[in-house]
């Protein structure tokens, strides 16, 4: 059996340029081992926060990599950069906001600036797509609360 392909996409404009070393990606990565006891295959990016190449890669980990599950981090704030959760909607079939309603509820326990981010979630095809804040911080707060329904999510899809 082929293990499940997840992608993990950092949206930044400096760690795409190489300017800052992308942290949340590895963060991502590193709770997913944490996590996940079957066998799994992290597929990364890391790109800018354009909405067009957000989209293309979105679809191309969704529909060409066969990816499972898609979570991005960063891209999510009010600044007029911040397009990842446009970028997800645009790409998805439906839209799951249960994950999104949740993550920043957990997070303004932690954070009175939870509130400041869009962040979203959806599903293209057989793919779950979760958006993630860019703070490294903010991956395990926002995981911890969601992801007991990832798997059951992906199950119901297929
Ligand atoms: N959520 C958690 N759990 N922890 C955080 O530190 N930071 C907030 C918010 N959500 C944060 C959080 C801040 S300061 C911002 S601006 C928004 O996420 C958007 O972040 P982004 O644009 O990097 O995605």
């Amino acid at each position: 059996m082929n293990s499940a392909k997840i992608g993990i996409v950092t949206v930044s404009d400096r760690a795409s340029r190489g300017e800052y070393q992308d942290l949340g990606g590895p963060a991502i990565n590193d709770y997913l081992q944490v996590v996940l006891t079957s066998e799994w295959q992290a597929v990364p990016r890391v790109i800018p926060d354009e909405q067009a190449v957000i989209e293309q890669t979105l679809s191309d980990l969704c529909d060409q990599q066969d990816c499972c599950l898609v979570i991005t981090t960063g891209g999510t704030g009010p600044s007029r950069r911040d397009v990842t959760p446009e970028a997800t909607e645009s790409v998805c079939d439906r839209m799951m906001p249960g994950f999104g309603e949740l993550m920043r509820q957990v997070s303004l326990t932690k954070v009175p600036t939870a509130i400041l981010s869009r962040q979203t979630a959806g599903l293209r095809g057989d793919s779950l797509i979760v958006n993630l804040p860019g703070k490294p911080k903010a991956i395990a707060e926002c995981l911890d609360a969601v992801f007991p329904a990832i798997p059951y999510c992906i199950d119901l899809m297929n």
